[in-house]
C-alpha cells in the first residue's frame, strides 16, 4: 500500500506514520528526516536545505522531487510505503503521480490529520527530538521515561531549530498557502481520507487504521 501524509506541520504526521510503517511493515519516508539527516552530515544538499528550513520556507522542488525519487527506489519493497513530508506542494503532487504512473500504479491513500492551528502552536512548543535517532517527543503529552533523554538510544533530546515560536508561525503561513491545497487535489483522486488529529495519539492511529 502506498499511502501519503497529509496535515499542517505539527499535526502528527510522523509520529502516525511511524506507527503505519511499523503495523503494514512498509518503509516509513520523511523528506523533514532525509534533509536533517544531511544537515548533520554537512552534504551539499543539507547545507543547502537548512537555509530554507531554518526560515520556514520550503526546499526548492527541483532538489525535493529529484532526492525524493531516489528515495522511494532505494526503499521500495514491493510492499509500498508512507511518505511523511511529500508531497508538499501541488508541483511535487503531480511529480509523484507522473512517476508513479510510469511504473502503472498510484497512492492509495492520501491520510489527512487535521488540527486547528492553536494547537498546533503548542505542540510545536513542547515537542523534543532525538538529534541521533529522530525519534519525536512531547514534554506533556510523551514525555521520555527519563526526563530529556531518548528512550530509543540514549541520546539527549533537543528542541528542533525550526520549532522557535516565529518560525512556526512562518511554517504555518507555508502550509495554508502551498500544502492545503493537496487535500483537494487528493479528494478528486478518490484517496482522501480525513482524521481529527486533536484526539490523543492512540486514538488518532485508530481512527487511521479504521479508514485504511
Ligand atoms: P518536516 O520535518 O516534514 O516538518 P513538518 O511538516 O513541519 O512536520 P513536523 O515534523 O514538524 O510535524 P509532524 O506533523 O510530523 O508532527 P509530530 O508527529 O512530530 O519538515 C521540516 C522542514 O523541511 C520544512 O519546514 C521544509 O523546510 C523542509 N521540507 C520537508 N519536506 C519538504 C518538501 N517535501 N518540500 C520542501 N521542503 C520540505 O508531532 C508534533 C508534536 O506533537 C510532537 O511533540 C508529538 O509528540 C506531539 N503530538 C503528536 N500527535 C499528538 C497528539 N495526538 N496529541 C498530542 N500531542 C501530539
Ligand atoms: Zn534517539
Amino acid at each position: 500500500v502506498k499511502i501519503v501524509m497529509l496535515g499542517a506541520p505539527g499535526a502528527g504526521k510522523g509520529t502516525q506514520a511511524k506507527r503505519i510503517a511499523d503495523y503494514y511493515r512498509i518503509p516509513h519516508i520523511s523528506t523533514g528526516d532525509i534533509f536533517r539527516a544531511n544537515i548533520k552530515a554537512g552534504t551539499p544538499l543539507g547545507l543547502e536545505a537548512k537555509r530554507y528550513m531554518d526560515a520556514g520556507g520550503l526546499v526548492p522542488d527541483e532538489v525535493t522531487i529529484g532526492m525524493l525519487k531516489d528515495r522511494i527506489h532505494e526503499a521500495d519493497c514491493g510492499e509500498g510505503y508512507v511518505l511523511d513530508g511529500f508531497p508538499r506542494t501541488i508541483p511535487q503532487a503531480e511529480a509523484l503521480t507522473e512517476a508513479l504512473a510510469a511504473e502503472g500504479t498510484k497512492i492509495d491513500e492520501a491520510v489527512d490529520i487535521e488540527v486547528p492551528d492553536e494547537a498546533i502552536i503548542d505542540r510545536m512548543e513542547g515537542r523534543r527530538s532525538c538529534p541521533n535517532c529522530g525519534e519525536s517527543y512531547h514534554v506533556r503529552y510523551r514525555a521520555p521515561k527519563t526526563e530529556n533523554i531518548c528512550d530509543v538510544c540514549g541520546h539527549a533530546l533537543v528542541q528542533r531549530a525550526d520549532d522557535k515560536p516565529e518560525t512556526v508561525a512562518a511554517r504555518l503561513r507555508v502550509y495554508h498557502e502551498q500544502t492545503k491545497p493537496l487535500i483537494d487535489y487528493y479528494r478528486g483522486q478518490g484517496v482522501l481520507r480525513e482524521v481529527d488529529g486533536t484526539q490523543e495519539m492512540g486514538e488518532v492511529f485508530e481512527a487511521i487504521k479504521a479508514l485504511l
